[in-house]
């Protein structure tokens, strides 16, 4: 394949060589016989400048060409590379000739040169990727992913794929989407009662909402796993920072505790800022310009400070000083509110938070239990202006402590025959997390909703194209 990216052209010494500059028109200027048009093909953040000098030009059929030129027409322009005068650009191109590719009517295309709210944006999903902001969100999401990756490839994890259909809720909160082929509405009108064993799977199934207890068995083999891939969560919460489809990423470690967990998490989000710092650079410049100032120097400074450690009861105590400036009246027992978690990292830390010890009433049933019977060994890692990114703990591997867990919440045993076998069979103590990875791009890019933050987001009562 030879059709060079603009991002690789950007970078060769302009000697004059010929070129083929092939993209998507973002403007067109004209001045006297001058002709200047910029071209974007989404692999780097800037535009390219192609140059047309009509007085040069003999052939009638480059002014055709130019005519037909307007914002989101493809474009095939060969010309020479030469160092541009223009400040910001190190190259542009006197072209010799373009052809148009598509046409795009600029009374009916709608994007257009002036800026457009996220709002509208939202409305055309399958062209927003064509600006500045959203090309710049999917190239940072394109360069995270991979880099976790690297991270965890590097560091003698595993890539479990896990499975998007199952019948387990491994956070019991009750919030699955339901799998079925059964033809609900012509039972109902049949007044038949729904029998899911005559099911596709024989029984009830949902889509995932974490690969973890999946995890978790690989990792009681392999020491070190990770999943990463599309989780669902029915939750009726429709904030900036809940998405009903998310990608998430969990590794799982086997021999680990609490504080190797905390480690690790810490270390992770820090290579990611980094990757994105170096990597993402133009990008991040983008969004420290236009979108939230400041993100490029927070970054740097969470990459070089260490995270601020608390327990649930002593960050209960700090908001119980404030208590007056909360919506929520925080007290011991309460889920943190994302007003209080603003309040940790912004007010008490200054940067990010790993919150532990939780209240067992307040997480999922698989949690291990501390010595005070109270609370168990759950992390949160939170951090200014999102509130929650992370969130794990070191695994019940006791397997009387986590029985007598699952009858207390009401749940069937039998339900979890095969993940209580990892604790009848050479069971090891070890602790996982699970990173929100839209969470994680809000927090890159200083976006602030989670659904310009994905390609196609899905949430309550949104699920277009
Ligand atoms: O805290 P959560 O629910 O933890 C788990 O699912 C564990 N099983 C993870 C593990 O230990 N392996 O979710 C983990 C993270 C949250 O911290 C948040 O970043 C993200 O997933 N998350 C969501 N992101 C977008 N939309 C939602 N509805 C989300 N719910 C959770
Ligand atoms: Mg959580």
């Amino acid at each position: 394949m030879n059709i060079p990216l603009i991002k690789e052209i950007m970078t060769l010494s302009p000697e004059g060589q010929t070129v083929i500059i092939r993209g998507w028109v973002r403007t067109k200027r004209e001045l006297k016989h001058l002709v200047f048009i910029e071209v974007n093909d989404g692999s780097c953040f800037k535009n390219i400048q192609c140059t047309f000098d009509l007085s040069q030009f003999t052939d009638q059929s480059i002014s055709e060409q130019l005519a037909e030129v307007s914002t989101g027409v493809s474009v095939e322009i060969s010309g020479k590379l030469v160092p541009s005068p223009a400040a910001g650009q190190p190259v542009e191109v006197t072209a010799s000739s373009i052809s148009v590719i598509g046409k795009a009517t600029a009374e009916n295309y709608p994007l257009q040169k002036k800026r457009h709210s996220l709002e509208f944006l939202r409305e055309i999903g399958h062209l927003r990727a064509r600006t500045n902001t959203f090309g710049a969100v999917a190239r940072v999401r394109s360069r995270l992913a991979f880099a976790i990756h690297e991270f965890f490839q590097h560091r003698g994890f595993q890539y479990v794929h896990t499975p998007i259909i199952t019948a387990s809720d491994c956070e019991g909160a009750g919030a699955m989407f339901q799998v079925t082929t059964l033809d609900l509405e012509a039972l109902a009108k049949s007044g038949k009662a729904v029998d899911y064993s005559k099911d596709f799977f024989g029984k009830r199934s949902y889509l995932t909402v974490s690969g973890q207890l999946e995890a978790e068995t690989y990792a009681t083999a392999l020491s070190r796993v990770y999943t990463f891939g599309p989780t669902f969560r029915a939750e009726n919460s429709n904030t900036t920072r809940h998405l009903a489809e998310f990608w998430m990423v969990e590794p799982e470690v086997a021999f680990a505790h609490l504080e190797d967990n905390m480690e690790l998490a810490e270390a992770f989000l820090k290579h990611l800022f980094n990757v994105a710092l170096t990597d993402c650079r133009e990008d991040l410049e983008f969004f420290n310009e236009r979108i939230q100032q400041g993100i490029i120097e927070t970054l740097d400074s969470v990459v070089n400070s260490k995270f601020t450690h608390m327990t649930y009861t002593d960050a209960v105590k700090e908001l119980e000083k404030n208590a007056g400036a909360f919506e929520f009246k925080p007290y011991w027992g309460c889920d943190l509110q994302s007003e209080h978690e603003k309040y940790l990292t912004e007010k008490v830390a200054g940067g990010p938070v790993i919150v532990t010890d939780y209240p067992k009433e307040i997480k999922a049933f698989y949690m291990k239990l501390n010595e005070d019977g109270k609370t168990v060994r759950a992390m949160d890692v939170l951090v200014p202006r999102l509130g929650e990114i992370i969130g794990g703990s070191e695994r019940e591997e006791r397997l009387e402590v986590l029985e007598n867990r699952i009858k207390e919440l009401g749940m069937n045993p039998e339900d979890y025959w095969w993940y209580l076998d990892l604790r009848r069979f050479g069971t090891v103590p070890h602790a996982g997390f699970g990173l929100g990875f839209e969470r994680l791009i809000l927090y890159v890019t200083g976006m602030t909703n989670i659904r310009d933050v994905i390609p196609y987001p899905r949430a309550v009562g949104q699920a277009d194209f």
